[in-house]
């Protein structure tokens, strides 16, 4: 998919460049992204908006993956940005995103990184809670500025893949639930605020969900409220913020819709529950993370040691694992891989793949059929795009690997591979105390 095919040596070749040479040049593990793929996915989401005429912003969720690099490409691509951390921001600003353009959410922002957003005039923060209202009057106050919000509501709606699930009584730590009155408190609060400006409302269902069932329900619990407050209150929210969770394929086993579909059936319910309530079509903003990365991700790994289990079990093991990559361990993530210096070797082995960390769970994958693998062999794991290396870790102190960008046969370093110097950088040596 994407750019990805096989060369005339039999490697895979991403975005015009061979992974073997990626390999020989950059080091294992590495993360390989298919920049055009990304591209291609940005434009599929904006195009759709455009079709139907509706005015809409698409903010990439960058906790799925967030790199200078990325926020560069988000921002060629005219999309705007969801950030969740100081951190996060940072790194945009450090992009140059224009920040009119940055959302800022979480549930739990400090002083100091609302401070940051206010400072630095965000677009807009997602208010998650009613410590965050009160903190924001302070500091608007404080630096005399008016700052757009959206509320973040909870309708009541949990999408997990293929399951919903409804409940009456809402029990999740995010956001202001619609039934309680917690959110027309907020609203209150917030029309109440000299410092902010009430923009509108944002839930977020779930991620990795592969049906539209659950944006339609949510968008009809949204409007629901919405009557309450345009009859009691006059309020009509400018925008509406679906959130993101649109569904990828992993392996085969995933049936994702295309993506263009959610966003059509979101575009014709809000049109429709608009006109039933006699108010305009509200601006609608999305927030994809994995649909627009997840699959532009590659991760290139080398193969090392091996152990067979008489009649259970083959483990092959690679250079990386649930340090670069803990879904697998953390959810129970299936992924597809090949070998990519042999992609037309028709020999064929059960193995499992097994991550070099110290614990049983580190597998990458279980019980797969890849082509017989040897020492220095070259596995590439696909779909490791989002919440991949964001989601990486130090354990064992392993050093993060390194991330490349390729397009048109053209490779180039977007985060350099880190360094034991790295690992050890922030460690400050303890006085000696134990006298000899
Ligand atoms: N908006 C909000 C408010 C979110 O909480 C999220 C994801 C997104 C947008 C983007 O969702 P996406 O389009 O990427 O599904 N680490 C997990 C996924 C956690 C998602 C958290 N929130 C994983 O690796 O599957």
């Amino acid at each position: 998919h994407g750019t990805s095919r096989i060369n005339k040596q039999g490697h895979l070749e991403i975005g015009g460049v061979d992974t073997v040479e990626l390999a020989s040049n950059f080091g294992t593990p590495l993360y390989v992204y298919d920049v055009a793929l990304i591209r291609q996915r940005a434009r599929g989401f904006k195009e759709t908006f455009e079709k139907h005429g509706v005015k809409a912003q698409v903010a990439y969720a960058s906790k799925a993956f967030s790199t200078i690099a990325m926020v560069q490409v988000v921002h060629e691509e005219g999309l705007s940005l969801d950030v969740v951390s100081g951190g996060e921001l940072y790194t945009a600003l450090a992009a140059d995103f224009p920040k009119e353009r940055i959302h800022f959410h979480g549930n739990n922002k400090s002083r100091a990184e609302l401070e940051m957003a206010i400072k630095e005039d965000v677009g807009c923060i997602v208010v998650d809670n009613f410590y965050e209202i009160a903190l924001l009057q302070e500091i608007t106050e404080q630096y005399q500025k008016k700052m757009p919000v959206l509320l973040r509501l909870t309708p009541g709606i949990e999408a997990h893949t293929h399951d919903y699930i409804l409940t009456g009584q809402e029990d999740s730590k995010f956001g202001f639930d619609l039934q309680n009155g917690q959110a027309d408190e907020a609203v209150r609060l917030v029309q109440n605020s000299k410092g902010l400006e009430l923009l509108g409302i944002h839930c977020h269902i779930g991620s990795q969900i592969f049906e539209t069932t659950g944006f339609i329900m949510a968008t009809q619990k949204l409007f629901a409220k919405m009557k309450e407050w345009k009859q009691r209150i006059e309020f009509v929210p400018q925008v509406l913020n679906l959130g993101g969770g649109f569904g990828i394929r992993y392996t085969e086993e995933d049936q994702p819709i295309p993506v263009s579909q959610y966003v059509e059936v979101i575009i014709e319910e809000v049109k429709k529950q608009s006109k039933q309530l006699e108010v305009e079509i509200p601006e609608i903003w999305i927030e994809p993370g994995r649909s627009l990365v997840g699959d532009a991700g590659t991760t290139l790994y080398s193969i090392g040691s091996r152990k067979h289990v008489p009649n259970v079990r083959e483990y092959v093991a690679i250079d990386g694992g649930m340090n670069d990559n803990i879904r697998p361990a953390l959810y129970q993530a299936k992924y597809e891989a090949v070998i990519a210096n042999r992609m037309n070797d028709e020999s064929d082995e059960l193995v499992s793949i097994a991550g070099k960390c110290c614990e049983s769970g580190d597998m990458l994958m279980w019980d797969v059929h890849l082509p017989k693998a040897n020492p220095d062999d070259l596995l590439a794991m696909f779909c490791t795009g989002a919440y991949g290396y964001s989601m990486a870790s130090h354990y064992n102190r392993l050093p993060k690997p390194a991330v490349v960008f390729v397009e048109d046969g053209e490779a180039q370093l977007v985060v350099k591979r880190e360094t034991y110097e790295d690992i050890v950088k922030n460690d400050v040596k303890y006085k000696v105390t134990v006298k000899k």
